[in-house]
């Protein structure tokens, strides 16, 4: 029997899981929910930072139609719930949706702070559901090469990390409020704190600088993140650039024995240089989206608890994204 998958808040996040899910066989999107008639309709798609991110063009008349998430959450009909929800509505939407036994994929940041998000971990031990954020990085063509390269050693241990991830302000009600979406440090740059997290662990310490502009939460921002076993991390997060700056997702990390740049802009998105030769690195089709959707359908068809990124995780990376905003608060490095 296929997965039946109800989807609430049509979005760009919404969107952009619903193609994903189109792609996939085995899966039914069978509800969608959105207080936007025209989103919850599918006559209105919203675009996405990266290029074929929430492509549209789906047909939305086999869906059942909600106005009210909590009403999609109560269809019997459905085994997981996918919460594309503005951030400080996945704490009560995500263990509401538990509460129900239903599967749940929960948007990133996985929660607005580490203490809602550990009530959220909490609602998922005591669920027959499974939980998973959609940290999507963990997924991402080019960065599971990555993680496969720190743990392997291919290429010698890492000396320097550099990540980055910068572009102009969204836009729209909930990106322009600091207070819902927690500045680009906790809904951009989360993003580069999660995938340190996944491949180096939990930094011995942040030390981070930043300012705000287009909300009142932190809109830029570079941080160090320390590590005894590493000389150097770093990552820079940013929505702060002026209208039309373009999109950059980069990494470049350099190895004992080699040095891989990865461009999402660049023609070549992931290059090894090694013995002064550069060699274009091939890599899977799609975005992290739909892999880390694949994942998450894999795990529930197996009834496996999803292994690449559990709950408590996800609450470690906002707990992460604090100190950061503590250092930058204080001007210290914070210890974790
Ligand atoms: N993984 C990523 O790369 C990524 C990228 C962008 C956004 N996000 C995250 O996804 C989440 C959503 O972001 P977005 O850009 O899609 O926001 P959005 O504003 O485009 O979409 C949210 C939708 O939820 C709907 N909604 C709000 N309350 C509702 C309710 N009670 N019932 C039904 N529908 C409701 C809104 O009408 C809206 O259409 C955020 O947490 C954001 O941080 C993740």
């Amino acid at each position: 029997m296929k997965t039946r998958v109800g989807i609430i808040g049509i979005g760009m996040m919404g969107s952009t899981h619903l193609d994903a899910y189109s792609k996939i066989d085995g899966v039914e999107v069978v509800a969608v929910a959105d207080l936007i008639k025209e989103r919850r309709e599918g006559s209105a798609t919203v675009a996405g930072n990266v290029e074929g991110q929430s492509k549209g063009g789906i047909d939305f008349s086999p869906f059942r139609k909600y106005e009210e998430g909590m009403d999609l959450i109560a269809d019997p009909d459905i085994d997981l719930i996918d919460i594309c929800l503005p951030t400080p509505l996945h704490l009560s939407y995500a263990k509401a949706a538990l509460a129900f036994g239903r599967h749940v994929l929960s948007e990133k940041p996985f929660a607005l702070n580490s203490r809602e998000g550990n009530e959220l971990a909490e609602a998922a031990r005591s669920s027959k559901g499974m939980l998973m954020c959609a940290m999507c990085m963990r997924f991402w063509p080019g960065w599971t090469w990555l993680k496969d390269r720190v743990e392997d050693q291919q290429f010698g241990k890492v000396l320097g990390a550099q990540f980055r991830r910068t572009t102009c302000h969204p836009g729209g009600p909930f990106y322009s409020d600091g207070a819902a979406c927690g500045g680009a440090i906790l809904d951009l740059h989360i993003h580069d704190t999660d995938f340190i997290q996944y491949c180096f662990g939990l930094p011995k310490a942040v030390f981070s600088q930043g300012y705000a502009k287009e909300t009142t939460h932190i809109d830029h921002v570079v941080t160090q993140y320390m590590y005894d076993d590493i000389p150097l991390v770093v990552a820079e997060g940013s929505w702060a650039f002026q209208p039309g700056a373009p999109f950059h997702m980069q990494y470049t990390v350099n190895f004992e024995q080699a040095t891989a740049v990865f461009d999402l802009a660049a023609d070549s998105v992931l290059t090894l240089r090694k013995d002064g030769e550069a060699t274009d690195i091939e890599l899977p089709e799609g975005m992290g989206y739909d892999h880390e959707i694949r994942y998450f359908l894999e795990c529930i068809a197996k009834g496996e608890k999803p292994a690449v990124i559990h709950p408590e995780s996800a609450v470690t990376s906002v707990r992460i994204v604090e100190a950061e905003v503590e250092s930058i608060r204080t001007g210290q490095p914070v210890y974790l």
